[in-house]
């Protein structure tokens, strides 16, 4: 059931964005790759890297370009070898993520990116499922794994990634897709979601995030996608804008990953005041926040500074996350009412 916030002033909105019970629905784990970690996980399994220290690897994050980016995205997933690499890493961001107040988060990771450097999956899954599952217990955030096929690889690498994946059909709930969009769109991958289809995976796929509507539209029919991971591309297109309204389609929007990519001129032209004024089910992510300068809170300090959305936005994104989310309805629930009482909190402090 949907309820009324109360009003929060604006002087207050950081500690309310802070303080949101939140999910995080676009985070692709590798991207939550810490240059300070690689470079810990770089010592540990003997690898020189091409970067002198930690700073001039940060310095290195700087992007034109989706595929700027993805090319040291790829190179920097090459520290991550062993069953305790991808523990490490997923740990670490299941427990930024839970000071961040985030209750749920829906993970994606890469297989291929990996098993191309001779990694095997069972390396991959046994280190992600074990920390999904340690901080389920300790830190009481609730995850669940989403795998995503590379889109510039071809259809018959993505069917041998889904046949490898299958003894491991439990330990993820869905398929996601990304990587290069432009020159790849989803209908390269329509026998592969239609098999997943059949399996019972949940289905997400990046689109509209370099590329045109006309992916999104792609991703809608052809993949038959559940969410849009970016879809900020939207705005150019009014009958898919109504679409996606009124279908209630979610769309993973990451602020921060699109300033750096330059995917707008600036984040005050960000369009998402714009999708949530045309009542699409839009929610803020963190993408890549190692590369990209923050994870989920500082995504929504920096889009509320930036457009001026006020505390019932900060709701309705609140909620809309866990709408979005595929968790179980009795969590969800759950959510709604924490996040209720955190509006409650905020108003009372603010009153
Ligand atoms: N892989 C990691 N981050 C991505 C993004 N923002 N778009 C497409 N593929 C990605
Ligand atoms: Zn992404």
């Amino acid at each position: 059931m949907s309820r009324t916030p109360p009003p929060v002033p604006a002087e207050h909105l950081p500690a309310l964005l802070a303080a949101l019970p939140k999910a995080e629905l676009h985070i692709h784990i590798e991207g939550s790759l810490e240059p300070e970690m690689s470079f810990a996980l770089a010592r540990r399994n003997g690898i020189t890297l091409p970067y002198a220290d930690v700073e001039s690897l940060r310095r290195a994050y700087a992007f034109g370009s989706l595929q700027a980016f993805l090319d040291l995205y790829y190179q920097g997933a090459g520290v991550l070898l062993k069953e305790e690499d991808f523990y490490d890493l997923a740990r670490a961001y299941l427990a930024r993520a839970a000071t961040e107040n985030v209750v749920r988060a829906e993970i994606f990771f890469d297989p291929q990116t990996h098993t191309a450097r001779g990694v095997a999956l069972d390396t991959v899954m046994r280190g992600l499922t074990r920390a999904c599952d340690d901080a389920r217990r300790d830190l009481g955030i609730s995850s669940a794994l989403i795998l995503c096929f590379l889109r510039h690889l071809s259809e018959r690498e993505a069917f041998e990634t889904l046949e490898a994946a299958l003894p491991w059909r439990d330990a993820f709930i869905g398929v996601g897709l990304d990587s290069s969009e432009l020159g790849h769109p989803p209908e390269k991958f329509a026998r592969v979601f239609a098999r997943c289809r059949e399996l019972g995976l949940h289905i997400v796929a990046h689109a509209g995030e370099e590329g045109p509507p006309a992916y999104i539209w792609g991703a809608l029919d052809v993949l038959r996608a559940e969410r849009i991971d970016h879809g900020v591309q939207a705005v150019h297109d009014a009958a898919l804008m109504q679409r996606l309204a009124q279908e209630r389609i979610p769309l993973t929007v990451c602020p921060l990953s699109n300033q750096k990519l330059q995917v707008f001129p600036d984040l005050a032209r960000h369009s998402l005041p714009r999708l949530l004024a045309g009542g699409l089910c839009a929610t803020v992510n963190s993408d890549d926040p190692a590369y990209f300068g923050g994870y989920v809170n500082a995504n929504f300090q920096a889009v509320f500074a930036a457009t001026g959305l006020d505390s019932a936005a900060a709701y309705q994104l609140a909620a809309n996350s866990f709408e979005a989310s595929f968790a179980d309805a009795a969590l969800k629930q759950q959510w709604l009412d924490k996040l209720q009482a955190a509006f409650e909190r905020a108003h009372d402090a603010g009153s």
